[in-house]
């Protein structure tokens, strides 16, 4: 099928290159000038595992060309809206782009369009995207808007595109259900040629979930919310471990094998970052609001999460007791492994706390350096993680590559200051680093001191009040 991708983003050149793997011809247009021009040019504006391999080979079969928008809305019957939509100050999500590409549809199409939003849009965007064609358009067409919210993960957008657990699919319409289900066919029955693994072998059929547009769009903001308030969640149990001396690896290990629970999503650390959850969070905050939900569950998630960068700064002030003049060796800068992608990454604002605080950062990530450079030019970016650690008085590992996994420890050893690991991961293995002389902290395994006595509530424990009492008469 002819199909349209506006906006090149992790979302939409993960989609474009995905659909034409799948054997769509597909037109993918980018409104920035200098990345359009890169992906004419056959760079990559972005880093996303496997990506560029499938984008060279469609380019290469005729099946995926970029350009304009204008072009784009000539060339496909089904048109998936891929912009950004960033929060505004105020946590709504900016629609404004959206706004835009609608507005050239209805003025440009030069006949039926199925018109999919795919970008995360608050609830009742589908609605209000129908009545703005209607309203702009000049010509006769008509059209029907779908909802198909994407649940691909940066680090692994292309696998997951293409072995998704499930898609989910908003209409009005049967037209409109008709030609997503041709759409997403092959995918359904597993009849590509897929790029990541050699003898790919589905082993289930994703499912199908069909919708109103409504519920579709909720699905995309209720899922991510929940799956943030996961993570929050296990950061406070961390919290707690640190103080009663319990392990939350341990914790969260016992909690996942409950099925109704499930392992994923509960690893504790510095905090969720990237330009979904954080964003995704707030905006389904104010939906609830103005439509009067009082959704307060979720404001504690975002509470906690903010949190997490003063409580890991307290951790190394803990071990270092004087941040000014420390020199900190940080290996990671990206949200998360495998991305480039530093947008709302906890890095950032950890560096700056640092920073402020007087330490001075030397910092290395395998991919995300460049687009950290942008917002943190007063950075000493490192060609590698032993170059990062010379001198330093603490590692702080803030991103869990594989490859620091790897790294020589003799030699880390040799050339720090100090021999001290502060990660804010809980990627390695203790036991390992120990061994070669490091003092490891790590977050809800705490390295400090006996436990605290938990306050013990007097309702819970008569006789120890009951024998207080006495001591104070006697
Ligand atoms: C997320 C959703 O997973 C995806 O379905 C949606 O389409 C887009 O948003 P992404 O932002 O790429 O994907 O990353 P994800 O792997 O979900 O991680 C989000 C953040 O949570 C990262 O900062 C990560 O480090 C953090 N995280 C994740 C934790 O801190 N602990 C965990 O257990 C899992």
């Amino acid at each position: 099928m002819k199909i349209s991708v506006i906006g090149a983003g992790y979302v939409g050149l993960t989609t474009a290159a995905c659909l034409a793997q799948i054997g769509h011809d597909v037109f993918c247009s980018e409104s920035d000038a200098e990345k359009l021009n890169k992906l004419q040019n056959g760079l990559m504006p972005l880093f996303e595992p496997h990506l560029e391999k499938v984008i060279q080979q469609v380019r290469a079969a005729g099946r995926l060309t970029f350009g304009t928008t204008d072009q784009a809305i000539e060339h496909g019957k089904a048109i998936f809206i891929c912009v950004g939509t960033p929060p505004l100050p105020n946590g709504d999500a900016d629609l404004s782009a959206i706004e835009r590409v609608a507005r050239s549809i209805a003025k440009q199409a030069t006949g039926y369009r199925l018109v999919i939003e795919k970008s995360t849009v608050p609830v009742q965007t589908g609605s209000q995207l129908r009545k703005h064609l209607a309203v702009h358009g000049t010509n006769a067409w008509d059209y029907d808007v779908a909802s198909n919210p994407e649940f691909l993960r940066e680090g692994s957008a292309v696998e997951d595109f293409l072995h998704p657990d499930r898609i989910v699919i908003g209409v009005e319409s049967t037209r409109a259900a008709e030609l997503l289900r041709e759409i997403y066919a092959p995918i359904l029955k597993g009849n590509f040629t897929c790029p990541v693994h050699a003898d790919c072998k589905p082993t289930k059929e994703p499912l199908l979930l069909m919708t109103d547009t409504n519920s579709a769009e909720l699905i995309k903001h209720a899922s991510n919310s929940f799956l943030a308030m996961k993570i929050s969640f296990i950061n406070m149990v961390a919290n707690l471990c640190e103080v009663v001396r319990a392990d939350v690896t341990k914790v969260a290990e016992g909690m996942g094998l409950d099925p109704r629970i499930g392992p994923s999503f509960l690893n504790p650390g510095i905090g969720f970052g990237g330009f979904c959850f954080p964003k995704d969070v707030q905006a389904f905050i104010r939906i609830a609001e103005k439509s009067g939900c009082d959704f307060s569950l979720l404001r504690e998630v975002e509470k906690i999460n903010q949190e997490r960068i003063a409580h890991f700064v307290e951790t190394i002030r803990r071990e270092l007791w004087v941040l000014r003049g420390k020199k900190l060796a940080l290996w990671g800068l990206a949200f998360k492994p495998n991305t480039d992608d530093v947008r709302f990454a906890p890095s950032i604002a950890l560096i700056s706390k640092l920073m402020e605080e007087g330490a001075t950062i030397k910092a290395y990530d395998p991919e995300a350096m460049e687009k950290a450079r942008e917002v943190l030019p007063e950075v000493h970016y490192c060609a590698d993680p032993y170059e990062a650690a010379e001198g330093a008085d603490a590692i702080l590992i803030v991103t869990e590559w594989a490859e620091f996994r790897e790294v020589n420890w003799t030699r880390v050893a040799s050339i720090a200051e100090h021999r001290l690991i502060i990660d804010g991961r809980n990627m390695l293995s203790a036991k390992e680093v120990t061994c070669h002389g490091f003092h490891y902290v790590s977050v809800g395994r705490s390295s400090h001191g006996p436990a605290k006595e938990p306050v013990r509530d007097a309702v819970r424990q008569p006789e120890k009040a009951e024998s207080e009492q006495v001591n104070l008469t006697a």
